[in-house]
C-alpha cells in the first residue's frame, strides 16, 4: 500500500494518475497494480528457488477471481486454486493450464467434480469422505482415468484471526479430522483405489496471521502426518501443501513481516525435520498477500453530515456492496485524497458508503484532508475479497475493475448496468 505521487502531486497508480483513472471509467472503481501483484508472485518463488525446494505458488483465486487474473497468474508460472464451478469455469475462459489448478471445498457438488474431471484439472483437494467416494464412482466410469488428489486435514492449529476466516482448528467444517484417526482412514481408502493417485497433504490454518509460528507448528504437524501415512501405510508423499494465509498491512497498525519470510519459516522447518522420505514439493496458496495491496478503491466523495459534537459523516458513491468487509468482519482500511494523498490530515470523519444501512461504515475513522464534494479518495489495500465478495445489494451495479501497468490502464472488467441487474428476473404477472 505504498503511496507514489506524480509532479501534480497526485495519488499514482501503476504509472497512471488516479484522477484521470475515475475520470476515464467513473467511480467506485477497483484498481490493480498489476506489477504489484507480479512483484509478490516473484517475491515467493525466489525464496523457493534460493533454497532449491521444489515448489508451487498456488494462488489463491477466491480472494479475486477474473479473466485478467488467472491470465497474470499463468503469465507469472503461478497455479491456481478454485473452489467453485464458476472459478473453474473462469479460469477456463482464461486459457489457464488446467494441469495447473487445484479443485478445493468441502461440498463440492458431483456436477462440479464431473466438470473438473472432464476438465482435466490438476489436482483436486480432497476434503471429506463423501468426496472421496463420489470421485470414486465417477471415475470408475472411465476405468483407465486417474486423478491426482491431495488429502485435506483438520490440523488442529488455531490461528489468531478473525473467527470467520480461520480454519485449522479442530471444531472446523474443513479437511479430515487428525486425532479421531479419519485422516488414517481417508489416506487407506484413497490408496486402495488404483484410479487415485494420492500425492499428498493440505492443511489451511487461516487468513490475515501474522506470526510464521503457526506455519511452523502446520507444517510439523503435517510433517508428522505423513510420516505416520508413511510408516503404517507405505505412502511416499509428493507434496505437502501449506495453505495461504499471510497477512498483510491494511493500516499503520498492521506490521506483517514481508509474506515471503513466512515462507522461509515453513521451508526451514522443513529442511530441519527429519524424514523418513524425500523432501516433499512444497505448495502454499496465497491469496490476500499476492493481490491485496495491489489493489486501490476510488470514490466519489458525495454528501456530508456535521452535528456538532460528532465526528462527521463523508459519504462516498460506493460502500459495502463493494467491499463488505469492514461490515463482515470489522475490517480496517486506511483512504487518502487522491488529489493530495500525503497531505496531513485535517479531520478524522467516518467514510461511509450509500448503502441503505447504518453499519455501511468503510472506514470508521478516516484521516483526511478536507473534502469537498467531486473529490475522489482511494481506499488503500482492497485487492483481495472487495472485487470477489461484491454484491448488488440495493440494486447497485457492481464497478468496474481495470488494470494499470507501466503507466496503461486497461478495463478488465465492465462495470455492470442497470440492465444487468434485470436480466435475469422473470416477470411475474
Ligand atoms: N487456501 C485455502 C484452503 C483457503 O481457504 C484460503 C482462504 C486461502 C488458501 C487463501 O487465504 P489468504 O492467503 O487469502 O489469506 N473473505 C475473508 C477471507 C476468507 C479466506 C478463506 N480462505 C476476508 O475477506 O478476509
Amino acid at each position: 500500500m505504498s503511496i507514489q505521487t506524480n509532479a501534480a502531486g497526485h495519488l499514482t497508480i501503476g504509472g497512471v494518475d488516479a484522477l484521470t483513472l475515475a475520470q476515464d471509467y467513473q467511480t467506485p472503481l477497483y484498481v490493480y497494480d498489476v506489477e504489484a501483484i507480479r512483484n509478490q508472485i516473484r517475491a515467493f518463488k525466489a525464496v523457493f528457488e534460493a533454497q532449491a525446494v521444489p515448489y508451487a505458488v498456488s494462488y489463491a483465486s477466491k480472494a479475486f477471481a477474473t479473466i485478467a487474473m488467472y491470465q497474470v497468474a499463468a503469465q507469472e508460472g503461478c497455479h491456481v486454486d478454485v473452489v467453485s464451478g464458476g472459478e473453474l469455469y473462469t479460469a477456463q475462459q482464461a486459457d489457464f493450464p488446467m494441469a495447473d489448478v487445484s479443485f478445493h471445498g468441502n461440498n463440492k457438488s458431483r456436477e462440479e467434480l464431473q466438470t473438473a474431471l472432464n476438465a482435466g484439472v490438476g489436482t483436486i483437494i480432497v476434503d471429506n469422505f463423501y468426496e472421496l467416494q463420489l470421485l470414486g464412482e465417477l471415475l470408475a466410469a472411465t476405468p483407465d482415468r486417474h486423478q491426482a488428489i491431495l488429502l485435506r486435514v483438520t490440523p488442529g492449529i488455531s490461528a489468531h484471526t478473525h473467527a470467520y476466516i480461520s480454519t485449522g482448528q479442530v471444531d472446523s467444517k474443513f479437511g479430515f479430522d487428525v486425532d479421531s484417526g479419519q485422516a488414517l482412514t481417508a489416506a487407506r481408502q484413497a490408496l486402495s483405489n488404483p484410479q487415485l493417485d494420492l500425492l499428498g497433504i493440505h492443511a489451511h490454518i487461516g487468513s490475515q496471521i501474522f506470526s510464521v509460528a503457526g506455519f511452523e507448528g502446520v507444517t510439523t504437524k503435517l510433517l508428522a502426518i505423513l510420516t505416520q501415512w508413511h510408516d503404517e501405510l507405505g505412502f511416499v508423499p509428493q507434496v505437502l501443501n501449506v495453505g495461504g494465509g499471510f497477512g498483510i498491512r491494511y493500516t499503520k497498525e498492521d506490521t506483517p513481516l514481508p509474506a515471503a519470510d513466512f515462507v522461509e519459516a515453513i521451508v526451514t522447518t522443513l529442511k530441519q525435520a527429519k524424514l523418513p522420505f524425500a523432501l516433499p514439493a512444497v505448495w502454499i496458496e496465497p491469496g490476500r498477500s499476492i493481490v491485496g495491496p495491489a489493489g486501490y478503491q476510488l470514490y466519489s466523495v458525495g454528501s456530508r453530515k456535521d452535528v456538532p459534537g460528532l465526528r462527521p459523516f463523508v459519504a462516498v458513491d460506493g460502500g459495502m456492496g463493494d467491499n463488505i468487509r469492514p461490515a463482515l468482519y470489522q475490517a480496517e482500511y486506511e483512504a487518502v485524497k487522491a488529489a493530495e494523498p500525503t497531505a496531513a490530515a485535517t479531520e478524522d470523519v467516518r467514510l461511509v458508503g450509500k448503502y441503505c444501512e447504518s453499519g455501511d461504515i468503510l472506514i470508521d475513522h478516516a484521516h483526511l484532508p478536507k473534502t469537498q464534494p467531486g473529490d475522489i479518495v482511494a481506499v488503500l489495500a482492497t485487492g483481495a475479497y472487495g472485487y470477489s465478495m461484491a454484491s448488488n445489494y440495493n440494486r447497485n451495479p457492481r464497478p468496474a475493475v481495470v488494470f494499470v501497468e507501466n503507466g496503461q490502464a486497461k478495463l478488465v472488467v465492465a462495470r455492470e448496468t442497470y440492465a444487468d441487474l434485470t436480466q435475469n428476473d422473470r416477470p411475474y404477472i
